[in-house]
């Protein structure tokens, strides 16, 4: 799993940022959500465009010190919420119109690099892997879910192919010892054995628990309903992603919206019905070589968006019912 960062280097760099602002158009002016705002760097950029604002949320507290400078650079256009972007419809927003809605998945190089979060497996301690705004840690999940949902959630959210075995061990070895960041990382690796040259091998097993501490499929899916019901008509939902389940949901929910499935190919096009989403690009944007060469962590980062074509407020997805069988090995935390 990779994030907007550059892991040696204090820089930040904000991934597809370009790209992210030539589809939003920033320089039009305009109210922008950003749902992840991190380290600040969407928000920035289009706040260094005149007449817009930016309402930034992040479910990381420490974001808000970041958010008050910037907010000192831009006075009165910066509003910061420290909220998970699946409850975005409890923003008080009746009055703005919003333009863009902007998602930038994943976690920060702050986040990254703070030892007490636990997201890292080359730091030693506790096992954690909370952003911020959470019920339960990833120590509660290893130490007291059951081997069968144990392997659920390394099987679905980090499609693990020996989620069974490890799962196993980690049963058998907690009736000894409470089991840490170390620990685990050390079961992982006795259990795959064979070194995997492009990724560490307990990168699938830290991405599935840090899915389920942060519920991520259930946050992202609240979040892209209640932004295609907030955006007003020729508003822009972006979304950058970094893994195959992130872009598997984004990709089906826009499609749902923007595809027409009344219409089989084999039936006469008498009466279309209307679309109240565009879908321009069907594939994802990737980064450019330049940002590859600068930022090489960017390089699974995926960015995909759609256009409000109308102004309504009820949405008609099946996306619920399509990734229940995830939300449902999500709610395995709910015994925590
Ligand atoms: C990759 S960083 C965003 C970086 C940002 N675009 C920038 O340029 O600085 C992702 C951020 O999203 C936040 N985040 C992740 N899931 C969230 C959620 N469900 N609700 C709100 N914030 C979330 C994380 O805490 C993190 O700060």
């Amino acid at each position: 799993m990779e994030a907007t960062i550059a892991q040696d280097t204090p820089k930040h760099y904000p991934v597809l940022l370009k790209e992210i602002i030539s589809i939003i158009t920033p320089q039009y002016g305009g109210t922008f959500i950003d749902c992840t705002f991190g380290q600040g760097g969407y928000t920035k950029k289009i706040l260094e465009f005149k007449d817009t604002k930016v309402i930034a949320l992040d479910r990381d507290i420490s974001s808000e010190i970041i958010a008050k400078r910037i907010q000192k650079k831009f006075p009165q256009r910066l509003l910061f919420k420290n909220l998970t972007f699946g409850k975005l419809n409890n923003l008080k927003i009746k009055n703005e119109s919003i333009k863009g809605i902007v998602f930038d998945l994943g976690y920060s190089l702050n986040q990254i690099k703070d030892p007490l979060k636990g997201l890292s497996f080359s730091y030693s301690g506790k096992l954690n892997m909370r952003m911020g705004l959470n019920d339960f840690s990833a120590s509660d999940v290893i130490n007291k879910l059951e081997d069968n949902e144990l392997e659920k959630i390394f099987k679905y959210f980090g499609d693990e192919r020996q989620a069974k075995q490890i799962s196993k061990k980690i049963i058998n070895e907690r009736k000894e010892k409470e089991i840490d960041t170390e620990n685990l990382v050390r079961i992982i690796e006795e259990t795959k054995k064979r070194k995997n040259f492009k990724i560490h091998n307990a990168t699938k097993i830290f991405q599935s628990l840090r899915i389920l501490v942060n519920k991520e499929i259930s946050e992202l899916i609240y979040g892209l309903i209640n932004s295609a019901k907030i955006l007003k008509k020729d508003g822009v939902l972006a979304v950058v992603t970094f893994h195959s389940l992130e872009d598997k949901i984004v990709k089906y929910f826009f499609k749902s919206l923007s595809e027409d499935k009344s219409v089989s190919r084999y039936s006469p096009k008498i009466e279309q019905s209307e679309k109240f989403f565009d879908m321009p690009i069907k594939k994802p944007i990737v980064p450019s070589n330049t940002e590859l060469t600068e930022n090489p962590p960017s390089r699974s980062g995926k960015l995909r968006y759609i256009i409000k074509k109308k102004n309504i407020y009820e949405i008609k997805s099946d996306i619920l019912e399509k990734f229940d069988y995830l939300i449902k090995i999500e709610n395995l935390g709910s015994k925590l």
